[in-house]
């Protein structure tokens, strides 16, 4: 497995291009289920949950090509017959549970293994298969697979979700676009990637309105048509990086992004003492002062994404003061705090919160990254130890950071990877 290695100690400087949206990746890479023809996807990240994702769609019979000068995926899902997604691919990456709308929608039929948990929590699709259920399908459970199917189409219908959950959301949305008549989703999740989604589809024909807030309303259509989209940039890669470069007292532009999208990150960032100029498609963050202990608490969008709520951590280990960090959307996103206490840092989790005093300097240390934004907080603190660190378990990082020691050598960090 590689590894990664750390000489702490450098301000990072300087600028970072940022890539695709993993999360809007996905399920868009998944919607092209709904389309009986081609579909051409600019903008995909290079990480490996895109490849499980793309792995997925080949397994169900979609043909697709890459054309590398346009970096443009080229998918044609005319001929998928199979509706099974492998237990063996859901399990490396339980996104793929948003096979089950789009297979519905189109085929009537889908067979999906239950995705299971994974180092962050239970993660159970409950308010999936509801909504699901609401649509007119019949869910059963067998042997860990779901099966579902329809009489005939999916009827429209009233759909609330019980919370706003991302993929739930994104599910139903995609069932709801080629069931027949009119669905009301209630509760809805409202991140950017919903209207990424959203945006796909409707330049597919779909008829949506409402998406990005808590009510949408779809009306469905036979067929969607074929269609070309260029996916968002990423939010948390880019709130990611602004947050190594305050961690390690330099300035970092990122470029691609809308700063709006991470507006609740930015707020935090300031009020932690950095300087934040919000740009059209551009942020730059400096800081000239020692970062601030900032309490933070995560929250569906618009609030504090819990898919930063690691790399924060991190940049407070070496505030001055204390900090009050709550997980409120996953029950078991703690797993950084083992790592960075090995380094120095002073972090007690009483329950839901870690409250985390500020130390003047982390020390280097061998640690083992346990998922995505776990490891990235663990980069974080290894780029403003004293010493070197080695990551190990990196895949968890590849997951969701496209090229980082590359980005992050042109930022002046000392980084390496250890291929094994
Ligand atoms: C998406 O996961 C993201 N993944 C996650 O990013 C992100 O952390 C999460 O949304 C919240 O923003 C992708 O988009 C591929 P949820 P998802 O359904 O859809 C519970 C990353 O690091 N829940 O909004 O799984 C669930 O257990 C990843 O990039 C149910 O109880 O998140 C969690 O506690 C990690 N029943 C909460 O709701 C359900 O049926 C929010 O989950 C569904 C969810």
């Amino acid at each position: 497995m590689d590894k990664i290695s750390i000489i702490g100690g450098t301000p990072l400087v300087g600028s970072v291009q940022i890539s695709g949206a993993k999360n809007a990746a996905l399920p868009i890479l998944f919607a092209t289920l709904l389309v009986s023809g081609k579909t051409k996807i600019k903008n995909l990240p290079q990480l490996n949950d895109i490849e499980t994702t793309l792995q997925v769609l080949k397994i169900l019979g979609a043909n697709m090509k890459y054309d590398v000068s346009s970096h443009m995926r080229e998918i044609n899902c005319s001929q998928v017959e199979s509706l099974e997604a492998p237990y063996d691919l859901v399990r490396k990456m339980r996104a793929s549970v948003l096979v089950l709308g789009p297979l519905l929608a189109r085929f009537g039929q889908a067979k999906v293994s239950l995705p299971g948990g994974c180092a962050i929590g239970a993660r159970p699709v409950g308010y999936h298969l509801s909504g699901l259920k609401a649509l007119g399908a019949s869910i059963e459970l067998e042997q860990g697979y779901v099966l579902a199917k329809t009489q005939k189409k999916l009827i429209g219908n009233k759909v609330v979700f019980e919370f706003p959950s991302v993929g739930a959301t994104e599910n139903i949305l995609m069932a709801a676009v080629l069931a027949k008549g009119e669905s009301v989703l209630e509760n809805c999740a409202k991140e950017p990637e919903i209207v990424d989604l959203a945006n796909f589809l409707i330049k597919a024909g779909a008829k949506i309105e409402g998406a990005g807030s808590e009510t949408i309303h779809v009306q469905g259509v036979d067929t969607l048509s074929e269609v070309e989209y260029s996916v968002m940039a990423d939010r948390i890669e880019a709130a990611t990086y602004l947050a190594a470069g305050l961690s390690t007292g330099g300035s970092v532009r990122v470029n691609g992004i809308d700063p709006e999208n991470i507006e609740s990150v930015l707020a935090k960032f300031e009020e932690a003492g950095a300087k934040i100029k919000r740009g059209i498609d551009f942020v730059e963050s400096s800081i000239d002062q020692k970062l601030k202990g900032t309490d933070v608490i995560t929250q569906p969008f618009p609030g504090f994404p819990t898919d930063m709520q690691a790399q924060f951590m991190a940049m407070m280990c070496i505030a001055a003061g204390t900090s009050i960090i709550t997980e409120n959307i996953f029950e078991n996103r703690f797993m950084h705090v083992a790592e960075l206490t090995r380094m120095g840092a002073q972090i007690e989790v009483k329950g839901k919160s870690a409250v985390v005093r500020g130390v003047n300097q982390l020390k280097a240390a061998p640690l083992m990254a346990t998922d995505l934004r776990a490891s990235a907080s663990l980069v974080i603190a290894a780029l403003c130890a004293e010493g070197e660190s080695k990551i190990n378990r990196i895949y968890h990082l590849d997951r969701g950071y496209e090229k980082i020691e590359e980005k992050l050598k042109n930022l002046g960090a000392k980084i390496f990877r250890e291929k094994s």
